[in-house]
């Protein structure tokens, strides 16, 4: 029989939040768990609230009476971290402290028997380092799961350097026992999972930075353009900064200062002023008894109204049928307000390489969808054209955002972003292209996986706003990666590793 399914008793150390939920999905998947924890009072409270859990998912009808019952039973309290144990796996989800973990891990080398398995929960941490502490770190791997740990189905199997080779394979059969999802990653800054995390986050941070829009806006474009649950400064609010800064910081000093992952001095100094987010009701947004308070969206002004000329047929057609007079011939009149809708470049560089009159132009961003339009201004667009604008695209009934002007507008190059981030992960081996999109789906809530997602829009699309960012700004954070260029270049899918020089082996 397998390993995975051998396993029979798992001591989970550190009832906190994550060793709980650790717990509970193991007693439901019928192993026998013991908890323990360096405060007693934590494991007794564990036990009580994963056994009311059980006793509600029984209510709900989700599991039968008889196996909530069960599966309490399979809750063991122990005295100590340290007590005599014939387990076959241990998860640790102690404190996030690499000391602690290094001495907790050497002590359970001496009392656990040898087949003993060894896992940590760190979600930061180098597995690498933490299996120093042991005698035979090939003993250790880290299972990196997510809050809350019953609801978010992904685990990530990271093997440290010395870990034994039969034991990523053995934990990605347990996690499938678990009923939850595994995906291999490498014990690199971030794993998997908060390393392609930082693409959304670093680029909402840096287009703030910039001056380009409000948090709020940028929230609102990526709910209803990128089609995400939450925004970036929504997403951060609710982590909280004192989680989020750090994470970053570790993960671009990780990476020895690679610019793409670059923190922002706005999260560092809104740390520092104690602006944490939800949980203590200011962050990005206020928040009254807990509910986040966001600022009314700004209404389309009146305007006397300009036929509108586009380089975009589908945004003429929407703006036709919405009854807003169009121009379809192939330039403007000098009475029109010309809407460029670019891949990549601002609408400015547009309106100049076309030849366009500059203070007639606006920019719309091709990414727009159903629910909302972007609407850009560059410094020498005439604000009453602009706002002539602003009302005809409101006439269509969408949403519309108004921001300044710039390379890859709002949606874009958050998206270029999103993707770039986890090409350069497939390009460097971090994961395969298929658990990079699983792990993102599942971990973040994006509607795609984004290899899938960038070649959804279009590797070129992509590339040409990573390009356009590139030669605004000077930036290399911009660079894109060589899985991106390569793909675009020949054609090929960015979901496929390709020919590797291995294939020529087999
Ligand atoms: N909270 C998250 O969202 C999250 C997600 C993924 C991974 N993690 C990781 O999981 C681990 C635990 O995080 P958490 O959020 O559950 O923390 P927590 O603070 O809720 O719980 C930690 C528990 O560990 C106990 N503890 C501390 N030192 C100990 C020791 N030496 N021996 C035994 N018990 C000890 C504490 O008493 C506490 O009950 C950390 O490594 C963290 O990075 C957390």
């Amino acid at each position: 029989m397998q390993w995975a399914q051998r396993v029979n008793t798992v001591r989970v150390i550190g009832t906190g939040v994550m060793g709980r939920g650790i717990a509970q999905l193991a007693a439901a998947a019928g192993l026998t768990v013991e908890l323990a924890d360096a405060r007693p009072e934590a494991v007794s409270a564990a036990v009580d609230q994963i056994g009311q859990m059980f006793d509600k998912l029984a209510g709900k009808g989700r599991m039968t009476g008889a196996d909530a019952a069960a599966a309490r039973n399979r809750l063991q309290p122990v005295d100590s971290p340290l007590a005599p144990t014939g387990c076959d796996l241990v998860i640790e989800a102690v404190r996030e402290d690499l000391p602690t973990k290094r001495e907790l891990f050497a002590e359970l080398e001496k009392i656990c028997p040898a087949h003993t398995v060894f896992a940590t929960n760190t979600s930061s941490l180098s597995v690498t380092s933490i299996a120093t502490a042991l005698a035979d770190p090939g003993r250790l791997a880290g299972l990196h799961f997510f809050n809350p740990v019953p609801l978010m189905p992904l685990v990530e199997v990271i093997p440290g350097a010395r870990t034994a080779e039969w034991i990523p394979g053995a934990l990605v059969d347990l996690v499938h026992r678990l009923g939850h999802q595994p995906v291999r990653a490498t014990d690199t800054p971030g794993f998997l999972v908060n390393h392609a995390g930082r693409g959304l986050i670093t680029e909402a941070l840096q287009i703030l930075g910039e001056g380009l829009a409000a948090p709020a806006d940028v929230d609102r474009i990526c709910r209803d353009v990128l089609g995400l649950r939450m925004g970036p400064f929504e997403l951060m609010d609710l982590t909280a900064l004192d989680v989020t800064h750090p994470a970053t910081e570790s993960i671009w000093s990780g990476y020895y200062g690679d610019p793409r992952l670059r923190p922002s001095p706005i999260t560092r100094s809104r740390l520092e002023a104690g602006l944490l987010g939800r949980k203590v009701g200011e962050g990005f947004y206020p928040y009254t008894d807990g509910a986040k308070q966001e600022p009314p969206e700004p209404q389309a002004p009146q305007a006397e109204t300009h036929p509108i000329w586009s380089d975009n047929a589908e945004l003429l057609d929407a703006l036709g049928a919405a009854g807003v007079p169009v121009e379809r011939g192939d330039e403007p009149s000098e009475a029109a307000v010309i809407l460029l809708a670019p891949y990549g470049h601002s609408a400015a560089t547009a309106a100049l390489s076309a030849g366009l009159p500059p203070a007639r132009v606006c920019g719309v961003d091709p990414l727009s969808t159903e629910k909302r339009f972007t609407l850009t201004v560059h410094p020498a667009t005439d604000p009453a054209l602009a706002r002539s604008a602003w009302a005809a695209l409101a006439a269509t009934g969408r949403a519309v955002t108004v921001v300044r002007d710039g390379a890859g507008m709002i949606a874009q190059r958050l998206l270029a972003s999103i993707v770039n981030t986890s090409c350069f992960i497939a390009e460097q081996r971090l994961a395969t292209p298929g658990d990079i999109d699983t792990a993102v789906r599942l971990a973040l809530g994006y509607p795609r996986g984004p290899l899938k997602w960038g070649q959804h829009v279009g590797p070129r699309r992509v590339l040409a706003v990573l390009r356009a960012l590139q030669s605004a700004t000077g930036d290399p954070r911009y660079r894109p990666s060589r899985w991106l260029v390569e793909r675009a270049g020949l054609g090929l899918d960015l979901t496929e590793t390709g020919t590797t020089p291995q294939d020529l082996l087999s």
